[in-house]
């Protein structure tokens, strides 16, 4: 099938270099058009200016302080077309110019219902336009050039469904899946027309009825599938027409006694045709997961030295899958973090590794096609799993996980032999890793960490050659291209993820070069409007912003500790400040730096409403209930 596909597909190509649009303009070797560079997401940039020898030079050129209220999380990928960087937070599109850090243009999104999430972890380009999904659900299209809208769509609309990983587009289609697992979704994955955004295609994760793979998955009526969302963008390959889609976790995440089986498609890596999204192949990463272990990553695909036509993909799991893309054969399965205790979860807590947050999140493997060497980076930290009772159903305690703050987060990169899945070097980073790794031409490969640390790597040996100090947490978007000939390097710096340990910092793109000096331009954008129209509102936007995604939108906890202990901080701005400055890690350093003083006072201001008890709850003073909304 998969030959007959390539004909019908290549005839079209033919057909399309005269007639259609998208195909005018061909991709410039060292842009990134996908968050994983091109459809292949091998990440390699074909650039030497900068080499070992003298990357010891590389110092910042300029920084874009991107300054949007109540955004904390920023985990966007870079894109680079022209001479211009396209980077999203939760509210807003970014282009940017790739040398000046000037501002192009920014596009603000209107939310139309409730959002679900709080990241964007980047667009794609195509045809001269932008591509992105938004947390309430929306696919928006946008000039290129002028950030024009074009069109947008409502496409998410059932109870927990968004968009947070980075569409792809080729050949007048865009491809993109929607999130999250972990809210209880059922997954799908669409394509769209790139002119109007109609949707052409759809392909559920989670096989129901008499669909294929459906027997395998739970037998209790009291419990639908669900799960099998999207994290990471697509890879597509032109020649043979599939899009490679990396699909997430089943739900619920831990308590698998519900869902008997495999649990297809989930965790698993899926070829489907591009012209009617119908499913070519399947390998199943992790079969019935109970570690919440999903292929949050986008696949790479590559030809192996001696011409194996491979994909590796990386998973929270802590390996990285290569497979044979003709025999479909899994080759090898190959270590990229600690792992231990990957059995059923007990009674007993054990030390899983890696836990929730380890494993390979946002990037998963880069590909030197010169060398044939894979590269992964991931979070090496391990977590106890045990069980605890389950009022609703005493029978059926609740495997949980909790996080291991005495070994806290580390990272580590490891560069693998693309054919054999043989390690060739490791290298332990002091804060998780979860930037994209980018091989060059010369023998480098950037990395960076959640501590600030933007390495150049030797990519043979993996020694460091370069360790700058970025200034805040490296998250995810780390990029290398040329710009009327000079070679850059830019980074998404600044703000968290939910991986602890990040040093936060203000949010930002920085840039990079040989020609960089100690006093970087800095420019700075004049903030969006806060969120929220009277203060009560704004205080809860920037609460639900900052502090939620680890400590819950009601501060009983989320992922990190429960906030009901810390009455003290309800109110009192000053108290919170302290903190703020002075907590240790795992915490991340919010204070000076991301938030603001009148960011703090907002924070503030609503942990009174949610830590007072009811009873003691008292009106605000007349003053702070009459300001006004902040610009
Ligand atoms: C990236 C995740 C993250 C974010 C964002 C975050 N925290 Fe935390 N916070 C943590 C972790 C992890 C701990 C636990 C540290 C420990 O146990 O050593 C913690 C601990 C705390 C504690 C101490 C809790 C206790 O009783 O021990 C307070 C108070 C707190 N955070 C407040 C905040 C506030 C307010 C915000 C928003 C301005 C915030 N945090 C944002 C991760 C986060």
């Amino acid at each position: 099938m998969p030959s007959r596909v390539a004909c019908v597909f290549l005839g079209g190509l033919l057909a399309a270099s005269v007639a259609c649009p998208m195909c005018a303009r061909a991709q410039a070797p060292d842009e990134w058009i996908t968050m994983n560079k091109d459809y292949s997401s091998q990440r390699y940039v074909d650039l030497d200016q900068i080499t070992p020898a003298n990357v010891g030079s590389l110092k910042e050129v300029c920084e874009v302080r991107i300054n949007d209220p109540a955004v904390a999380v920023f985990t966007s990928g870079l894109l680079m077309v022209g001479r211009t960087i396209y980077v999203n937070t939760l509210r807003a599109t970014y282009a940017i110019d790739a040398a000046s850090c000037d501002l192009r243009w920014r596009y603000q999104i209107a939310f139309k219902r409730p959002e679900h999430g709080v990241a964007s972890r980047g667009s794609g380009y195509g045809d001269g336009k932008i591509f992105f999904g938004t947390v309430d659900g929306q696919l928006i299209a946008l000039d290129a050039e002028t950030g024009k809208p074009l069109w947008d769509v409502e496409n998410a609309i059932g109870h927990g469904e968004n968009f947070i990983s980075a569409p792809i587009a080729w050949g007048g289609k865009v491809f993109l899946g929607i999130g999250v697992s972990d809210n209880g979704i059922r997954g799908r994955f669409m394509a769209f027309d790139a002119t109007t955004g109609k949707e052409l295609w759809r392909w559920y994760t989670i096989p129901l009825g008499n669909e294929p793979g459906a027997q395998s998955w739970g037998n209790k009526p009291s419990v639908p599938p669900a799960g099998g969302g999207f994290w990471a963008s697509a890879s597509l390959d032109p020649m043979t027409g599939e899009v490679f889609a990396p699909v997430a976790n089943p739900f619920p995440d831990y308590l698998a006694a519900v869902r008997p089986g495999a649990n297809l498609y989930t965790n698993s890596i899926v070829s489907l045709n591009i012209s009617n999204g119908k499913m070519n192949w399947y390998h199943q990463g992790v079969p019935h997961d109970q570690h919440d272990w999903d292929l949050g990553t986008s696949p790479t695909l590559y030809r192996g030295r001696s011409g194996k036509n491979m994909l590796a993909i990386a998973g929270k799991d802590g390996t990285v899958l290569g497979i044979d893309r003709d025999s479909k054969e899994l080759v090898f399965r190959t270590p990229g973090t600690t792992r231990a205790n990957d059995g059923p979860i007990g009674a007993n807590p054990v030390l899983v590794c890696p836990g929730t947050l380890g494993g390979a999140q946002w990037n998963g493997t880069s590909y030197n096609p010169d060398t044939g060497t894979l590269y992964t980076g991931m979070v090496d930290w391990c977590w106890y799993y045990g069980e605890v009772p389950n009022p609703a159903d005493p029978a059926h305690p609740i495997p949980t996980p909790v996080w291991n703050f005495a070994a806290p987060p580390r990272g580590q990169i490891t560069a693998i032999d693309g054919e054999s899945g043989d390690i060739l070097w490791q290298y332990r980073a002091a804060g998780p890793v979860l930037a994209g790794l980018v091989p060059t031409k010369s023998g480098l490969l950037f990395a960076g960490d959640v501590r600030g640390n933007l390495l150049a790597l030797d990519a043979r040996t993996g020694a460091v050659l370069d360790r700058l100090d970025a200034g805040g947490a490296l998250n995810n978007g780390l990029i290398s291209y040329a710009v009327d000939g000079t070679q850059y390097v830019a980074a998404v710096v600044g703000g968290v993820a939910l991986n602890t340990a990040g040093v936060a910092g203000p949010l930002r793109v920085s840039i990079f070069g040989l020609h960089g000096n100690d006093t970087p331009k800095i420019v700075r954008l004049v903030p969006l409007p806060r969120p929220g129209s009277t203060r009560a509102e704004q205080a809860a936007k920037e609460y639900d912003g900052v502090c939620a995604d680890c400590h819950g939108v009601n501060a009983a906890g989320g992922t990190y500790p429960t906030l009901e202990r810390q009455t003290q901080l309800a109110g009192n701005p000053e108290a919170l400040k302290a903190f703020l400055a002075y907590v240790p890690p795992p915490m991340p350093r919010l204070y000076p730096g991301l938030l603001s003083d009148a960011d703090v006072a907002l924070i503030a201001e609503h942990l009174r409403v949610l830590l007072t008890p009811p009873s003691a709850k008292q009106e605000p003073p007349a003053a702070q209930q009459n300001s006004p909304p902040r610009p």
